[in-house]
């Protein structure tokens, strides 16, 4: 992060876009819900600033914006991002809607759990820049009656430290096993070990009672090589298709943009 804000790529502005035009069709779909939820887990400065100056609103803005939430709750774990997205927060109209807290997600979750009624329609972004999200987190998540999750999987991140020996623990709270030990197991015909991280991951969160997307969006750098990709899951089959539907909406031509479908 700089000191205006968090740097940021086309795959950002892809990414946020989604989220922004998802948000009113999820409102849509849960009309008749009294209260509905938000919930940031790796919130982020509250602005992404790119390469030639412009700047655009993160995640947590987009949703405290929309008005849409009956509360909303922003995590923050580095304390000058969160220094800067409580500033922003407490300048806004809707700050009343908002908790923030600076902690770690995987500790401060069962916390915020708590204060969401089970059956109240929930969105969670988790949107970490490495394997900063726990299984246990996930598994706490689906546990709910009601959850929309967007979690974004570092997959070259997990591919950088499979040879790693120091990662072993992050990797096994990333999984919530030793899975990842055999990626090379997952590996369908054609299929190379980057998406079989993320399908290993999917096949993790259908094993949940989550149901997933068939589409994905994957972030690539401009040469080419594949980061991370945005995965939705949910505990309705709704929620799956108006992601679906919103994803396809977005799907531009994969040499124009960051994003391109994942199969
Ligand atoms: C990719 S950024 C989030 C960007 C944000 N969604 C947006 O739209 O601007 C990830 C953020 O997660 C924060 N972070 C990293 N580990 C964390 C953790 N364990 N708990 C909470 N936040 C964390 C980082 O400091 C970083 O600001």
């Amino acid at each position: 992060m700089n000191e205006r804000g968090r740097k940021a790529h086309q795959w950002t502005a892809d990414k946020l876009e989604f989220i922004e035009k998802y948000i009113p069709a999820f409102v849509k779909a849960t009309k008749g819900a009294t209260k509905r939820y938000y919930v940031d887990g790796f919130a982020g400065p509250g602005i992404n600033e790119f390469e030639d100056g412009s700047k655009m609103r993160g995640s947590p803005l987009i949703a405290l914006e929309q008005n849409e939430f009956t509360h909303l709750y922003f995590v923050e774990k580095d304390l000058d991002a969160f220094k800067a997205l409580k500033q922003i927060v407490q300048q806004h109209p809707n700050k009343d809607k908002a908790t923030l807290y600076n902690a770690d997600f995987n500790e401060i979750l069962p916390e915020i759990l708590v204060q969401i009624e089970e059956r109240s329609p929930t969105v969670f972004l988790l949107d970490p820049e490495g394997l900063e999200l726990e299984w246990r987190s996930i598994e706490a998540i689906a546990k709910r009656e009601k959850a929309d999750l967007f979690i974004l999987v570092s997959a070259s991140g997990v591919l950088r430290n499979l040879e790693n020996n120091f990662a072993y623990d992050a990797l096994t709270a990333f999984f919530g096993d030793t899975s990842w030990m055999e990626i090379d197991k997952y590996k369908k015909v054609g299929m190379d070990r980057y998406h079989a991280i993320v399908d290993l991951y999917l096949d993790k969160l259908k094993g949940l009672g989550l149901t997933v997307a068939r589409h994905n969006i994957t972030a690539r750098t401009s040469k080419k090589v594949k980061l991370h990709s945005l995965v939705f899951a949910a505990k309705n089959d709704v929620a799956i298709k108006i992601a679906e539907d919103v994803l396809r909406r977005l799907q531009p031509p994969p040499d124009k943009r960051g994003m391109t479908p994942l199969f």
